[in-house]
């Protein structure tokens, strides 16, 4: 599997005023995205702090989802689509020409809002990838099979039907296949648009669940319409109008508390 990168070794946090400065996993530095002529993302900059959840709100059409899409450069697949400024990823700009782009979005993958699955057996949804970068050794398939739809909180539920289709799963089964699916990748950053608002309630609850505790091994950054989500499972919380990140700060802040009135008008529902 080619890296992005060589890894590099992570330095400790430094203690600062009695505090453990959070390290970022993500530097965003004046980000512009163009749908052809027309600018969708107004020159943001924020930094993604490693092992926590980034929620992104604001009003529909305000450029999360193209904000999301260009940290894996999934914008690339949009004719007409560029981005300027700097996404830094460890030193290193996601958004330069000789990024290798497969690999990228190995390390920081993707989960959409309504689950994908491919027509396929559970088992082979998620080694599909794994044998396409070169892994055969059905043992290790099978270790990492496991290990992923552990993680994704799916293992107990679909250990003795691993070669049903994923399309006999439920919704919110599904959408946490599609999780395992990235997370077997053995993603750094995982990027989430809208994951359960296409689920029930209790498929919800479980996927929020799981966004938590996958929080300790991965990075994750959320698009969601739901104030109650954000507020409950986020550490930081961005809020975009018009292209504009409008206000970001630690999420009790933004939903208590918030600096700017529009963040306190769209968090208390009055317009969006
Ligand atoms: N593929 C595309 N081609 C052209 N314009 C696009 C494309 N995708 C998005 N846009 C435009 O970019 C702006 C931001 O859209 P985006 O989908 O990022 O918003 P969003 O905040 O994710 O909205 P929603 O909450 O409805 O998903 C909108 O004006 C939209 O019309
Ligand atoms: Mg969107």
């Amino acid at each position: 599997m080619t890296a992005v990168k060589e890894k590099r070794t992570v330095d400790v946090p430094v203690p600062s005023d009695g505090e453990f400065q959070s390290e970022n996993i993500l530097t965003v530095k004046n980000l512009e995205i163009y749908y052809g002529e027309k600018r969708a993302v107004n020159g943001i900059s924020m930094d993604i702090e490693k092992n926590s959840v980034t929620a992104l709100i604001g009003p529909s059409g305000c450029g999360k989802s193209t904000f999301l899409r260009s940290i894996n450069r999934m914008n690339d697949l949009i004719p007409g689509a560029r981005a300027a400024g700097e996404i830094l990823y460890e030193d290193l700009n996601i958004l330069s020409e000789n990024i290798n782009v497969t690999a990228l979005r190995k390390e920081i993958g993707m989960v959409f809002q309504k689950p994908n699955p491919f027509p396929k057996s559970i088992y082979d949804n998620i080694t599909h990838a794994l044998k396409f970068a070169g892994i055969r050794k059905k043992s290790m398939l099978d270790e990492m099979v496991e290990e992923s739809l552990r993680k994704a909180a799916l293992w107990d539920e679909v250990k003795d039907r691993l070669d049903r289709s994923a399309l006999s799963l439920s919704g919110g089964q599904q959408q946490r296949l599609c999780i395992a699916r990235t997370i077997a990748m053995k993603p750094t950053v995982i990027l989430l648009d809208e994951p359960s608002s296409a689920l029930d309630p209790i498929s919800n609850a479980k996927v929020e669940d799981l966004i938590v505790d996958l929080k300790k091994d991965y990075s994750i950054v959320i698009v969601t319409h739901n104030m109650q989500q954000a507020s409950r499972i986020s550490d930081k919380t961005a809020f975009f109008l018009s292209g504009d990140l409008v206000e970001y700060d630690k999420t009790e802040k933004i939903f208590t508390n918030p600096s700017v009135t529009k963040t306190e008008e769209y968090i208390s529902g009055r317009f969006g």
